[in-house]
């Protein structure tokens, strides 16, 4: 298996935003393939309950509490992970911030939280966690970025912004670390049926057409079982085959759903 440490041990890993959705279900699947895996998020509860069914399959998990966004905080989760668990071999980056609006709508504010959860926390904590793996000679970064990185969708805002940023900072990373055994690679999903997305019935698509968490945990483990020599991406695009689930159109038709609904509201305060 190409996600084993020197000594043939599977890679320590940490995920980042495991406490729900496409984390939590990339991080149950690696501690089923081996890892023992620290889980990053700010929810205590989740976190547990996530840490409590890896611990009843058998698996290793350390739930750490941290608001990633926090000065030090990537820090403090790749330094707690390495004393609990070991350095860290695998990192994935699924933490994210949405506020859809159109660039004229968007606050101040939500733009530098969409741009710091979304693509300073995985710049920090690659940074914290390359020059270990380049000394070993393997690792990898797998980042959560989405299909709004790749395309212009209007609305998508400060969070289309940062997916194509974070894209670029994927390729960076790989190109940089290629050589010293150092894979990285971004999944970029597009509508996935989670509390960060619309809700499928809300814009009259069935669930079924909407792709699964596990769709995307599918995918990290496919990726991590290539062999050493085989690099695929960096930029995978996993997308729901129905073009009426295609995330662009869903997120403009949810984001003028939620404006007319804003409007709506804000008509009925004002009687
Ligand atoms: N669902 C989709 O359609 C879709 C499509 C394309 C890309 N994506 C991307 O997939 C990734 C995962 O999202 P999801 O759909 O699985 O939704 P989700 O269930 O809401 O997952 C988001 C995760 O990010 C964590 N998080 C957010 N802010 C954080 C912070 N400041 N510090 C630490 N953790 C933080 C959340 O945990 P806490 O709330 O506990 O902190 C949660 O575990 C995101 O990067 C998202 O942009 C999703």
């Amino acid at each position: 298996m190409s996600a084993e440490g020197g000594a043939g041990a599977p890679l320590v890993a940490l995920v980042a935003g495991a406490s729900s959705g496409i984390g939590a279900a990339v991080a149950r699947r690696l501690a089923a393939r081996g890892s023992a895996v620290a889980l990053v998020g700010r929810r205590e509860a989740e976190l547990k309950e996530v840490a409590e069914s890896i611990r009843a399959a058998g698996g290793t998990a350390l739930p750490l509490a941290l608001d990633l966004a926090e000065e030090g905080a990537p820090a403090d989760a790749v330094a707690m992970t390495a004393a609990a668990l070991g350095p860290v071999g695998l990192l994935v980056c699924s933490a994210g911030a949405i506020r859809l609006a159109a660039v004229h709508e968007t606050e101040e504010r939500h733009w530098e939280r969409q741009l710091r959860v979304n693509l300073t926390v995985p710049f920090l904590l690659a940074r914290e966690v390359l020059p270990g793996m380049r000394e070993r000679g393997c690792g990898w970064v797998v980042n959560i970025g989405s299909g709004v990185g790749s395309e212009v969708v209007p609305g998508s805002g400060g969070y289309g912004v940062s997916k194509h940023a974070v894209h670029r900072l994927t390729e960076l990373i790989h190109e940089e670390n290629r050589d010293r055994g150092v894979r990285a690679v971004t999944v970029a999903p597009g509508w996935v049926s989670t509390r960060l997305a619309a809700r499928p019935a809300d814009l009259g698509v069935p669930e079924e057409e909407v792709l699964d968490a596990e769709d995307i945990a599918d995918t990290v483990a496919w990726l991590l079982d290539r062999p050493a020599r085989m690099s695929v991406g960096p930029l995978i695009r996993v997308e729901p085959t129905a073009s009426r689930a295609a995330a662009g159109d869903a997120m403009t038709r949810h984001l003028n759903r939620s404006r007319a609904e804003g409007a709506g509201r804000a008509a009925e305060e004002n009687r």
